[in-house]
């Protein structure tokens, strides 16, 4: 039976790094109220120029480099993104290109803050069913260029940045579940009203930018994530208590802690990088699990639970055996 492991995790952030105290002489703001309500210190932005797929191929050498592969190694790029550097091709194949991979395939997907676990639904399914041994799958992100840096509800949340996992078939056991939902009826507690075939010039004068209902979105965030916890571990027969890490979507520490608190996890089994970067998207759990690899809190042979949300509504988890 062919597995699905995790073989090495990469990050980026961008140089630049704008803090609350920047965003206090913008707009009428406080750091205080920021990190009360969200728990957000600073967030990184794209310097000019810098896009998505430039943050993504970064994320992914250093994923790459963990887990000792090369491009000609890889079957298959798999981008979750939602600021892809162009309306087409894929962001992906603009990756594939950059890393000099000369076959395989490279496709993106949207589903906004949850895009990074889909991506791993889809690309655990890939090479369980044989497609291919190793597989690339990058969460990035910039946010900046969809946010109104003038409308505060919106501007203090949000990030740049892209986080990077190398897939591998294997015999061990890795990823041992994934869980995707959506909601489309919930469309506008979230979203970016303009797009390709609404137009943007006509309608919005090309400011397409992020608008949301916070006090919905709250809610059905801390609700959505209790059920899915619950829906992965029920479905494997695990124990909470079994759970070495919850990796959560990076949105806001407010949401977070409720969510862990309805569950039951102590806070200090869950991984919190979202003080750091933001919401950076579908780059957030890529990003917080690199940063919690790295510093040495997740170790080989630990259980973890992904869970994400975000626009759609769409909401997603995976266990995992890292
Ligand atoms: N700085 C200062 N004050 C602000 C502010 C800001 N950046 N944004 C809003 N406020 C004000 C409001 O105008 C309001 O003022 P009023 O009481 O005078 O009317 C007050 O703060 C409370 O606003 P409210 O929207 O009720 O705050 P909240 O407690 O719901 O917190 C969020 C707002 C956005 C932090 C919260 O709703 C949230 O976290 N939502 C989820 C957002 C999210 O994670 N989205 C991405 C999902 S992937």
């Amino acid at each position: 039976m062919i597995r699905t492991r995790i073989a090495g995790t990469g990050s980026y952030l961008p140089e630049k790094v704008v803090t609350n105290q920047d965003l206090e002489k913008r707009i009428d703001t406080s750091d205080e109220w920021i990190r009360e309500r969200t728990g957000i210190r600073r967030r990184h932005v794209a310097a000019e120029g810098e896009t998505t797929s430039d943050m993504a191929v970064q994320a992914a050498r250093r994923a790459m480099d963990a887990a000792g592969v090369s491009a000609d190694d890889l079957d298959l790029v798999v981008v979750a993104t939602t600021t892809p550097d162009k309306v087409f091709p894929a962001t992906a194949c603009i990756v594939q290109r950059k890393l000099g991979m000369a076959g395989g395939a490279a496709y993106d997907i949207q589903a906004v803050c949850s895009g990074f676990v889909y991506a791993l639904d889809a690309a655990d399914r890939y090479i369980r069913t044989g497609g291919g041994r190793n597989v690339l799958v990058i969460g990035a992100e910039t946010m900046s260029r969809i946010l109104d840096w003038d409308d505060r509800s919106t501007a203090v949340l949000f990030g740049d940045g892209a986080g990077a996992v190398v897939l591998q078939a294997s015999d061990t056991e890795g990823i041992i579940s994934t869980h995707i939902h959506s909601d489309g009826s919930l469309e506008e507690t979230l979203h970016v009203p303009y797009g390709v075939s609404t137009g943007y010039d006509t309608l919005c004068g090309g400011k397409a930018f992020i608008v949301m209902q916070g006090n919905a979105v709250f809610r059905k965030a801390v609700s959505m994530l209790g059920e899915i916890a619950h829906e992965t571990l029920d479905g494997n027969g695990i124990k909470k208590k079994e759970l070495d890490w919850l990796v959560p979507h990076q949105a806001n520490m407010r949401i977070i802690t409720a969510a862990a608190k309805k569950f039951g996890l102590p806070m200090d089994r869950v991984v919190v990088t979202v003080d750091e970067h933001a919401n950076t998207s579908a780059a957030s759990i890529p990003l917080a699990l690199d940063i919690a690899v790295r510093d040495g809190r997740i170790k080989r042979g630990e259980l973890l639970l992904l869970e994400a949300f975000g626009a759609g509504l769409t909401w997603a988890s995976a266990l995992i055996r890292y």
